[in-house]
């Protein structure tokens, strides 16, 4: 469907119906729901892959599910997730395809951009990426000194580091032990300078990671790293070649930075930054899990794009998933969304969600360029549990905002935990059901009253429940698994970002800023008059150079 044809999304016939039915259903309650089909718990389920997703603690019935799928039909979102699996330009600000999923095709299939079959490039990328890797894990790459490389330092932000970041946490109790894998992203000195302080430069290897190899934080700290490596060495540019590589589309900029582009590990414009960990830009992670768990990983992002593309609408979670966001956000006025993984593992998976999703859908105008007038992406937030309890859950339970939550739990530990602290988790597993049956149950003023409680703190003690999630349960987080989970959200942004009838793909919001911190570096440095420099900030640089002693 032509983007400029269609109609606005709250004048079409099914917003309107959605609209009606949330009326209608009004304060409906999880309780009653429950009680009028006990059988919702097993029958509100599906299951892609590994991922066992229970869907029945929300506040939806089946003729919602219906009406949310109507929606998605009248704003073709099937139609565009076949335009982008098929090559076409659906990133139209930026005229670039959107081509993630070929990142992990299977070497014969054929996915064209400009008539160009790209798979056979990926996996030539693949390729080479595991052939690097396996010199390093083995020792045969030797840094300049002929020292064996023992840490690898990732230097890139954003998409060049959350993705790569998150899963070497994610995963690992899959990686290289002996090493040690660090990542910098922060134009704060201080990221640097505490990733190298305690390393032996001989034994380091950088990854620059940048698609653009233009972002200032990773140009500025790739020069710095290179300062402190050959200081360290006492070596002069032709160390560099021993311990810099890099991960990029721009081999001009890379090679104009010093870095032979004979170890440059490609990817390409149609890869996006915050979809691009199962790219070159994985290389930090490949070196720490090893080529065959990359692959893994690789397998378990396919499960979920063949699913995406081919379960019908009743059973495709990543619909699922995108519809429900609508119902809250569009229909509820819930303006965030918690993602709560109970593994500490997963520690940096919602921060690596935050930029997927805000990046992709915090978006004021549509595909042709008019505001919208209904709310698109949501605030998304979260971090592992059980920690999360003892913070921000008293809100979530008791605060006057609706926040869906999801709640991602695995059925058993890691594989190399420590047989004396196996037991805990079903401790921690014990808290991720109970917190799920207090969010949708709570719990009344009379069960609070037979519990003996004064009259005066019942109010106090009441939970009112009827808090939507979802619970997404798994056997163990493997590679696979972690592929599955990534894959999963990055279809249901996509869902979202289609309905919405926004560019999911690009990110112009970020630009002004990045334009704005070049023109005021120099009043910082040099006491520069810069133009058009604001009066509050012109007060505030002046502090800022006093307090600074300038
Ligand atoms: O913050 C904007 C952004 O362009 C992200 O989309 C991207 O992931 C990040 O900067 C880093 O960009 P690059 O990989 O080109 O250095």
């Amino acid at each position: 469907m032509n983007a400029a044809t269609r109609t606005r999304l709250n004048q079409m016939p099914e917003w309107t119906a959605l609209a009606k039915h949330r009326e209608q259903l009004g304060e409906v309650q999880l309780r009653e729901l429950f009680a009028a089909n006990p059988g919702r718990g097993a029958e509100y389920t599906l299951q892609v892959g590994d991922l066992y997703v229970d869907f029945s603690k929300h506040l939806v019935t089946d003729e919602t599910l219906d009406l949310l799928r109507d929606l998605a039909a009248a704003t073709d979102v099937f139609g565009l997730r076949d335009a982008m699996f098929r090559g076409q330009k659906i990133n139209t600000t930026e005229d670039r395809a959107v081509l993630h999923v070929a990142l992990r095709a299977p070497g014969d299939e054929i996915i064209e951009v400009d008539g160009k079959n790209v798979v056979p490039g990926v996996h030539a990328v693949l390729d080479k990426m595991s052939a690097f890797a396996e010199r390093i894990r083995s020792g045969e790459w030797t840094g300049h000194t002929g020292k064996r490389i023992k840490n690898v330092v990732n230097v890139g932000i954003g998409g060049s580091d959350l993705g790569p970041a998150m899963a070497y946490e994610a995963l690992r109790a899959f990686t290289d032990r002996d090493l040690t894998v660090r990542f910098v992203s922060n134009v704060d000195g201080a990221d640097l300078h505490e990733a190298v302080r305690d390393l032996d430069a001989a034994e380091t290897l950088f990854i620059i990671a940048s698609k653009t190899f233009t972002t200032i934080e990773t140009v500025t700290n790739a020069t710095s790293a290179r300062t402190w490596l050959l200081g360290e060495l006492g070596a002069g540019q032709e160390a560099v070649a021993k311990h810099f590589v890099a991960l990029s589309t721009n081999a001009e900029k890379v090679a104009e930075f010093g870095i032979d582009t004979a170890n440059m590990f490609e990817f390409w414009d149609w890869v996006g930054g915050r979809y691009s960990y199962d790219s070159a830009i994985g290389l930090s992670l490949m070196i720490a899990i090893g080529p065959d768990r990359f692959r893994e990983m690789l397998d378990g992002f396919h499960l979920v794009d063949v699913h995406f593309r081919a379960a019908p609408p009743e059973h495709n979670v990543p619909l699922l998933l995108g519809l429900l966001g609508i119902w809250y956000g569009n229909f509820h006025g819930a303006q965030s969304h918690a993602v709560l993984p109970y593994s500490h593992y997963l520690s940096k998976f919602t921060a690596y969600l935050q930029q997927l999703d805000m990046e992709s859908n915090g978006k004021y105008v549509d595909r042709d360029g008019r505001p919208v007038d209904w709310q698109t992406g949501p605030v998304v937030w979260g971090t592992p549990g059980t920690n999360g309890q003892h913070a921000y859950f008293q809100l979530i339970h008791q605060g006057t905002e609706l926040i869906p939550a999801d709640f991602i739990g695995f059925a058993n530990p890691v594989a190399d935990l420590q047989p004396g602290l196996v037991p805990q988790h079903d401790l921690l597993m014990a808290n991720f059901f109970a917190q799920t049956q207090a969010l949708a149950f709570g719990k009344t003023p009379e069960e609070v009253r037979a519990e003996g409680v004064p009259e005066e703190l019942v109010p106090h003690k009441t939970f009112k429940g009827n808090h939507p999630t979802t619970t997404i349960l798994a056997r163990e987080l493997t590679p696979s698994v972690l592929g599955q989970l990534v894959a999963l959200y990055e279809h249901k942004v996509f869902v979202q970002g289609a309905i919405w009838n926004i560019d999911s793909f690009d990110q112009w919001g970020v630009e002004l800023g990045k334009v704005l911190a070049k023109r005021v570096e120099p009043a910082l440095s040099e006491g520069a008059d810069v133009p058009g420099l604001d009066e509050s900030t012109k007060a505030l640089v002046a502090k800022y150079r006093e307090l600074r002693g300038r």
